[in-house]
């Protein structure tokens, strides 16, 4: 019999660094006059408190905290001997034990925030793995449980779609980076696996199964064809002011939710293994990447390199360059092509704009605190199908300076071109 439990402690270690870069024998956060924009934007971030928990930061904390572990854990991974990275990966240990008062409870949890509450799966993971203090591990365990078993209790739509929230019957593209790789690596993961779900290796198929189903139900309903692009959501009964009345699908594109995704799918490759009966699921996740990223290519907006806010409307008034969807993008498209996920004919391609669109990020979105901080502009706000979900809309929601939603991002796309 073939085991799907291919993963040990030692990799779940590999959680608290979250599937990052490999390290390299060179240091170029040392030494240098300035210390690399990926290591310099973690330290700002750490200066200004952001991604601790503390229950007051509106309703995107845990996903403020999620993507800001998952960045911190990439630059340490990244510069083992760096400087500040003791203090890096103290301050993630921090973050990941911020989120267990929010997280333990799977009842409570699944049913009032967010699929975004499982973006800080991974971190607690780690900290449970790795950490010396019993006491820290032992929460943190039970948190990383309780988020997995809530992924059981979260609501559906009739065709098996997980609800994003409180709405009845909508799916988001937003909810599957805090899903995917979360559902992936606990399932993988031989000290993990089976404490909440049956401890068979049928429970690591049915998750494996379910985790590329969501991702596939959300592409059936939002991908057109035309445009090469998914839009930001759908409604499985049709019955939203927004709803597409033959697929359910929102009117358009957004840039961060179709980010998320983007981001979903290649972190999710990583922790797929390669070989082994987990590896058939790499198939349709590479698949759609590489549907995808030929339209993310083709969606980059030729006079600055960046992605448009609302990414169906190029150029229409009041539309703009937003600055977390561009780092999300740029992150996805150089890792992939790094990592061999695309076609030999486009890896050119994402490395030129990848390496573009972090260019114009740094140029027009990092500003340079006077006392030697840096912050980042130009990210919007969260954006609800909680709304009319008209261009209007999008377009209308407020920017929000030094959103780490934004400056977690700019770090991993910063990273792969320090790569
Ligand atoms: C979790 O929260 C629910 C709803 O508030 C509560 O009924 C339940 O007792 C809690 N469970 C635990 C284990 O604390
Ligand atoms: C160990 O972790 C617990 C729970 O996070 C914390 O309250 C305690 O202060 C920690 N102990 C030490 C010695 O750091
Ligand atoms: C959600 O879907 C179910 C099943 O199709 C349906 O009964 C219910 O009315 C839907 N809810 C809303 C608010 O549309
Ligand atoms: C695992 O799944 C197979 C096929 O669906 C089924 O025959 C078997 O009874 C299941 N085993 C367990 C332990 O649930
Ligand atoms: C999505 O569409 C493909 C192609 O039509 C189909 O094979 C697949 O079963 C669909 N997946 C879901 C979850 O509906
Ligand atoms: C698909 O995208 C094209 C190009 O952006 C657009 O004209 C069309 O309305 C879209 N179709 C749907 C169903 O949204
Ligand atoms: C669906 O919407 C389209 C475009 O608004 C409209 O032309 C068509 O008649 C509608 N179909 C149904 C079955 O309501
Ligand atoms: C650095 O300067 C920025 C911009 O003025 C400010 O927001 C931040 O609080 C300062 N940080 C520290 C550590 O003083
Ligand atoms: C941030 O961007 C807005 C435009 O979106 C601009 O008005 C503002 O001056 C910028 N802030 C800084 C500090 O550059
Ligand atoms: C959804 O939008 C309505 C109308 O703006 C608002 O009253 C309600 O609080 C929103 N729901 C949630 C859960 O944010």
């Amino acid at each position: 019999m073939q085991t799907y439990l291919t993963t040990t402690t030692a990799a779940a270690a590999l959680g608290l660094a979250l599937f990052a870069s490999p390290a390299v024998a060179g240091e170029a956060a040392v030494g240098a006059a300035e210390p690399a924009y990926s290591v310099w934007m973690a330290e700002s971030i750490m200066s200004r408190g952001q991604g601790i928990m503390t229950g007051q930061g509106g309703s995107s904390e845990l996903l403020q905290a999620g993507i800001t572990q998952r960045a911190l854990g990439a630059v340490a991974m990244r510069y083992p001997a760096g400087a500040t990275t003791p203090r890096i990966t103290q301050y993630l240990e921090e973050s990941a034990a911020s989120v267990v008062p929010f997280t333990s409870n799977a009842t409570y949890d699944a049913l009032s925030y967010p699929m975004d509450r499982l973006s800080t799966g991974n971190a607690l993971i780690g900290l449970a793995s790795t950490s010396d203090n019993e006491t820290a591990s032992t929460e943190a365990r039970t948190a990383a449980d309780a988020l997995r078993q809530s992924i059981d209790l979260n609501r559906r739509n009739d065709l098996g779609g997980l609800w994003y929230y409180v709405y009845p019957n909508w799916s988001y593209l937003d909810g599957m980076w805090s899903l995917a790789p979360f559902y992936t690596h606990y399932a993988l993961d031989a000290a993990f696996h089976g404490s909440v779900d049956g401890s068979s290796e049928n429970a690591t198929t049915e998750a494996l199964d379910d985790m590329v189903f969501q991702l596939d139900l959300l592409w059936n309903h939002t991908y057109n064809a035309t445009s090469g692009l998914l839009a930001h959501g759908y409604d499985a009964s049709r019955t939203a002011v927004w709803a597409n009345n033959v697929t359910g699908a929102s009117p358009h594109v957004w840039g961060r939710s179709l980010g998320w995704y983007s981001m979903a799918l290649v972190d999710t490759l990583q922790i797929l293994p390669p070989t082994g009966p987990a590896c058939k699921y790499r198939d349709s996740i590479l698949l759609k990447w590489r549907i995808l990223a030929s339209g993310l290519l083709q969606a980059v907006d030729a006079a600055t390199g960046g992605w448009w806010q609302v990414m169906d409307e190029p150029g229409r008034a009041g539309n703009y360059i937003e600055s977390s969807g561009t780092a999300m993008f740029a992150y996805a498209l150089l890792k992939s092509a790094r990592l061999g996920y695309l076609p030999a004919e486009d890896v050119m391609e994402a490395l030129t704009v990848g390496t573009r669109a972090q260019k114009y990020l740094t140029d027009a979105f990092v500003v340079r605190d006077a006392n030697g901080t840096l912050s980042y502009n130009g990210t919007v706000a969260v954006c609800s199908l909680n709304s009319t979900a008209t261009y209007e809309y999008y377009v209308g929601q407020p920017i929000n300076y030094n959103s780490v939603l934004g400056s977690a991002a700019y770090i991993l796309a910063s990273l792969e071109v320090e790569h």
